[in-house]
């Protein structure tokens, strides 16, 4: 079976609620984006929004387990201004290298996952395996929790029946 480790970064808890519940749904390992820099009050809430569009990478710190270990890395993120959280940009383009197959969530209030989507296949290189969005009225009144778990199935089957491909594979060493 394939490890699968969720990464989560969350401004107000949405996003991490949902992903406890996804790794509880999985059994998954958690790790968690935090940030160098508190964004408290409406300073803070500005500076999201900076982030988000001139797309700055914040300063973050990530201490889970190296995403290298896990045959595939679920990102889970809010939406800020239609665009990726400044914070998962900042994960995402620390650890590209580490990273084999990548899923998506994003939470949102209303829309801009797919710009969120986007965002990740340019810096990843390629789409992500798979991709979905919540709502956050729907993580608040618990209805999304049929739906994340059909999600993490998706993923699970899905990276158990893809065959690694590791760079020895097709290294001409290898050959
Ligand atoms: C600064 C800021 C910008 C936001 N921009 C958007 C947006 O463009 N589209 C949207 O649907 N929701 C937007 N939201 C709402 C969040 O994506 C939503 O509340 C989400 O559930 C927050 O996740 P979190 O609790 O994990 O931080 C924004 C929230 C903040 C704080």
């Amino acid at each position: 079976m394939s490890k699968v480790l969720a990464v989560a970064y969350s401004y107000t808890g949405t996003s991490r609620r949902l992903a406890q519940l996804l790794v509880a749904q999985q059994q998954w390992t958690l790790a968690e984006v935090r940030e160098a820099r508190s964004r408290s009050g409406v300073a803070g809430t500005w500076r999201c929004l900076l982030d988000s569009f001139f797309h700055r990478r914040p300063k973050i710190h990530y201490d889970g387990p190296n995403p290298s270990e896990f045959d595939a890395v679920v990102l889970v993120s809010p939406i800020w201004a239609y665009r990726l959280a400044g914070p998962m940009r900042s994960f995402v383009a620390s650890q590209r290298a580490s990273l084999r197959d990548v899923a998506m969530i994003s939470v949102m209030g209303e829309g801009g996952a797919p710009n969120a989507v986007a965002e990740v296949t340019q810096l990843i290189g390629r789409p992500p395996l798979m991709n979905a969005a919540f709502k956050t009225r729907e993580v608040d009144d618990g209805s999304y929790a049929g739906r994340l778990k059909a999600f993490g199935k998706a993923v699970q089957e899905a990276r158990d029946s893809s065959p690694a491909v590791r760079p020895s594979t097709w290294s001409p060493r290898a050959a």
